[in-house]
């Protein structure tokens, strides 16, 4: 008779996919960074909540905290190098290490050609939505070296995979997120650290509300561009971050996920 295979029990302990591991998601005092911090928690991490706008912040941070997890809020511009470096001091201050983040501030410059897009307008966008992911990576990857190693989920999007009319510094910030993470995943591949990125297609957060108010024609054509015809939720982004974060994904780095119900494969009405 063949000898019995053993079977690992492990009781009825269900745990979740960031037990114990310590986060910070930036921008998550709304939207996307919202539904990623509140997931975090559920999913078992303490996390660090950052946002520039320290109200809504404290609003995720309490959500959090209702919740019965543990939560830090911190006030932080991503474009501002000493903010990010008190970011990544505090949370390792408070939770005692850094495993995972996901880079998710942004900013748009508005909806217009390149040739009326003004320097101030580009020189912002550019310096949240790019340099603030480079500035949180540069702080954010020697804390998780000292803590055995991290993963990193930089938040892009499809208009960085493609381009968009009338969002050149948008698009160009995030084409240049999309080139950042697979640098730095080659540069800490060996080293304990993994990098992806998220591209959402279009989802329904206050910051595209915005954008449609401003431009109401754009949110049907919007999701017409989506093959499952509907704009996406917050935390269906949320859902591929954790997956990018936890242990179900430790053989990908470099990699950039799409999220846009379908948008890449064109199903357009004809
Ligand atoms: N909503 C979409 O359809 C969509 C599509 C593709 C990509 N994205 C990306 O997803 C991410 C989140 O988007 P969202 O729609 O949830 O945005 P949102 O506008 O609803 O929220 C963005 C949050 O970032 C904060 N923030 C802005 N600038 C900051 C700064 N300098 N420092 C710290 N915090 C700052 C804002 O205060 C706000 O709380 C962004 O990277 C965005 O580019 C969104």
């Amino acid at each position: 008779m063949a000898a019995e295979t053993p079977v690992e029990t492990r009781g009825n302990h269900v745990s979740g996919l960031l037990e114990d591991r310590v986060g910070v998601v930036t921008g998550a005092g709304s939207g996307i960074g919202r539904a990623t911090a509140l997931l975090f928690a559920r999913e078992g991490a303490r996390v660090a909540v950052v946002d520039r706008n320290l109200e809504s912040a404290r609003e995720t941070t309490g959500l959090i905290e209702e919740a019965g997890s543990e939560a830090l809020c911190i006030e932080a511009d991503v474009s501002n190098e000493d903010e990010v470096a008190r970011m990544v001091d505090d949370t390792v201050a408070r939770f005692g290490r850094l495993d995972c983040a996901s880079n998710n501030a942004a900013l748009g410059a508005g909806f217009r050609p390149l040739t009326e897009l003004d320097r101030v307008r580009w020189e912002r966008c550019l310096a949240v939505s790019l340099t603030g992911v480079w500035l949180c990576m540069k702080y954010e990857i020697p804390a998780m070296l000292a803590s055995g190693g991290g993963s990193i989920v930089n938040i892009s999007s499809l208009s960085g995979m493609n381009g968009q009319a009338n969002q050149a510094a948008y698009a160009a910030s995030k084409g240049g997120v999309i080139a950042l993470t697979k640098t730095a995943a080659a540069e800490y591949a060996t080293r304990g650290i993994r990098v992806n990125s998220v591209a959402p297609g279009g989802i329904e957060t206050p910051g595209m509300a915005a954008y449609f108010e401003a431009v109401p024609a754009v949110r049907d054509a919007t999701i017409a561009t989506h093959a499952m015809r509907r704009l996406g939720r917050p935390e269906e982004i949320a859902d591929a971050v954790v997956y990018l974060c936890s242990d179900r994904s430790t053989f990908m780095t470099g990699h950039v996920m799409a999220v846009d119900g379908g948008i890449q494969i064109n199903a357009h009405d004809l």
